[in-house]
C-alpha cells in the first residue's frame, strides 16, 4: 500500500504540467531533468538595465565599509563570497557586535529571486538594500552621512555622474548600483548542471539516485523546484522556533505562521549552518529533520511527510545536495577608490 502511494506521487511529478503519463526509466529521468536547465542569462529591471561600470560600482559598494556608521561593516561581512555568500554563525552578527534574530540567507541568484527576506518583507533588491544600511543593529549607516563620504571621494563622485548623468550620488542611485551588482551574483556551473546539460559522466551513479529521491520519496522537489531549487514561497517545515516568519507580514492564511522563504540549493557546501534561525549545523542534520517530517502542527506544510531513508540512499541524496555546488569560485575582492 505504502509503495504504491509512493510510485504514484514520484509519477505525478515527473509528469510534470507538460508531459500527461511520462513511463518509468529513462525517459522519466530525462524529463525531471528537464526543469532543471540553467537560464542563459539574468533577467534585469526595465529601469535598472545591466551594465559592466553600473555592476562593477555595486560591487565596490557592496564590499565598502563606508556605508556602515562605524566604518567596521560591509554587506560581505555577512554575505562572504568565502561561505556561500553567508555568514558561518547560526545568527548574523551586526556592527555593534550584537546578534540579529535571524540567520545571513545566501545572496546567490537574487536576480531569480522575489520577494526578498525569509519572511519576503521587501519587494525588490532595490527595497531590502536599503533595510540592512541604516538598521541600526546592522550597518548603522545614515544615508546623508554616507552620501557625504563618498562624494568626498573622486572615483565614486565621477563613476556616479557617468552612470546616473543629473542624479549623482543619491539613496536611489547607491541603490540600483548594489542591486545591479546583486544581479550578478550567480552560482557557478556544477557537476550536476553539466549533467543536465547532457554530460553523462558528470554525476555518479549515487548522485543520480540522489535526484530522483529529491524528486520522488524524498519530496525536497515539492518546494525546492527549478534550477535554483526554490519556489520562492513560503512554507512551515516544522522547525523548533519561535519566530512566527510570513505571518508577521501576512497575517491571513495560517499556513503563514513559522513559514520562511523556500531558500534555493546552490553551493551548499558552504554555507552551513541552515534554516533561518541557523538552528541546523550540517547537511545530514538537515535530511534528518525532512526524514522526521518535523513538529506537527496546524501551520505545517502538507509536503511535509515522514519518510525513511536507508543509509545508502541517505548518502546518495547528500551526494546529489553536494553535487550542486559550484566546481570553481571566483570572486575577486575590488579595490576601494580613497
Ligand atoms: C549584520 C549582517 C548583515 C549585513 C551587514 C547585511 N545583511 Fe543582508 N541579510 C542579513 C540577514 C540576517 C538577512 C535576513 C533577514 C530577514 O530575513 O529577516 C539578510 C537578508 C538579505 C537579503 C535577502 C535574501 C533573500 O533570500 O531574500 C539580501 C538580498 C541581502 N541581505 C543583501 C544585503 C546587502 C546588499 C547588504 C549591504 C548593503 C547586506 N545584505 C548587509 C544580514 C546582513
Ligand atoms: C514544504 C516545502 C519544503 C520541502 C518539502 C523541503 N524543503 Fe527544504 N526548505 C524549505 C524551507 C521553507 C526552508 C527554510 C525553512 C526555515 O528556515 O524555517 C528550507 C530549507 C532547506 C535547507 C537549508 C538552506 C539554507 O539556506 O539554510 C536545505 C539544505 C533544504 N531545505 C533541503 C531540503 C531537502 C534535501 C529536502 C528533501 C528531503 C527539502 N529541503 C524539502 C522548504 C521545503
Amino acid at each position: 500500500m505504502f509503495r504504491a502511494f509512493i510510485l504514484a506521487s514520484f509519477v505525478a511529478f515527473s509528469a510534470g504540467a507538460a508531459v500527461a503519463a511520462a513511463p518509468q526509466g529513462t525517459e522519466d529521468l530525462d524529463t525531471l531533468r528537464s526543469l532543471y536547465q540553467r537560464p542563459t542569462a539574468i533577467p534585469f529591471p526595465e529601469d535598472a538595465p545591466y551594465s559592466p561600470q553600473l555592476a562593477t560600482l555595486g560591487k565596490m559598494l557592496f564590499f565598502d565599509p563606508r556605508l556602515s556608521g562605524a566604518k567596521n561593516m560591509n554587506c560581505a561581512s555577512c554575505h562572504n563570497p568565502s561561505f556561500g555568500y553567508e555568514a558561518p554563525v547560526e545568527l548574523a552578527v551586526g556592527g555593534l557586535n550584537e546578534r540579529l534574530s535571524r540567520h545571513a540567507p545566501t545572496t546567490l541568484n537574487m536576480a531569480w529571486v522575489e520577494p526578498l527576506f525569509w519572511d519576503g518583507r521587501a519587494a525588490s533588491l532595490e527595497e531590502q538594500a536599503a533595510g540592512p544600511i541604516t538598521a541600526p543593529a546592522e550597518m548603522n549607516g545614515k544615508f546623508e552621512e554616507i552620501i557625504e563620504t563618498l562624494s568626498a571621494i573622486p572615483t565614486y563622485r565621477t563613476w556616479f555622474e557617468r552612470l546616473f548623468p543629473n542624479r549623482g550620488i543619491s539613496v536611489d542611485t547607491i541603490l540600483v548600483a548594489i542591486a545591479t551588482y546583486e544581479r550578478t551574483i550567480v552560482s557557478g556551473w556544477s557537476p550536476f548542471d553539466r549533467w543536465v546539460d547532457g554530460d553523462e559522466t558528470a554525476m555518479s551513479e549515487s548522485e543520480i539516485n540522489g535526484f530522483r529521491l529529491f524528486n520522488g520519496r524524498a519530496n525536497c522537489a515539492g518546494c525546492h523546484s527549478g534550477w535554483n531549487f526554490t519556489d520562492n514561497e513560503f512554507h512551515d517545515i516544522g522547525l523548533f522556533t519561535a519566530d512566527i516568519g510570513r505571518a508577521g507580514i501576512e497575517r491571513g492564511p495560517l499556513r503563514n505562521r513559522h513559514a520562511f522563504k523556500t531558500p534555493g540549493l546552490r553551493d551548499l557546501t558552504y554555507r552551513a549552518p541552515f534554516m533561518h534561525n541557523g538552528s541546523i549545523a550540517d547537511l545530514e542534520g538537515v535530511i534528518m529533520h525532512y526524514e522526521s517530517g518535523g513538529i506537527e502542527r496546524p501551520s505545517r506544510s502538507a509536503e511535509m511527510q515522514a519518510f525513511e531513508l536507508t543509509d545508502e540512499e541517505r548518502g546518495d541524496l547528500l551526494a546529489f545536495l553536494r553535487a550542486l555546488t559550484a566546481e570553481v569560485s571566483d570572486t575577486p575582492v575590488p579595490n576601494l577608490p580613497n
